[in-house]
């Protein structure tokens, strides 16, 4: 699958997370410390806006009700049962692409 830029370097500093809107999917990308990772960006509780929330280390928090996930993994932090999807990302100079299905 194609690698689609969806946002800059420059946009998301170490330690920031943003929401972008890829086709018909709303990702969280996330900066952990240099390391960028994109995750789906609706929280599988009621849909909250990941890409809105929190970013703590390497877990994003949901701003609606703080569920978290490991956004390397997509992992929810207790319940292995609560996974949101991860996405193969690259950085090509200032961009970063993310591998979309
Ligand atoms: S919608 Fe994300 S924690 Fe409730």
């Amino acid at each position: 699958m194609p690698f689609r830029p969806v946002c800059t370097l420059s946009q998301l500093p170490p330690g920031a997370l943003t929401e972008v809107a890829a086709g018909d999917r709303q990702l969280a990308i996330c900066n952990v410390q240099g390391s960028i990772h994109a995750i789906e960006g609706v929280c599988p509780h009621r849909g909250g806006p990941l890409g809105q929330g929190a970013l703590h280390g390497k877990v994003v928090v949901c701003p609606w009700h703080a569920w978290e996930f490991d956004c390397t993994t997509g992992q929810h932090d207790y319940n292995p049962g609560i996974q949101v999807a991860t996405y193969a990302v690259k950085v090509e100079g200032d961009d970063i692409l993310v591998d979309l299905p």
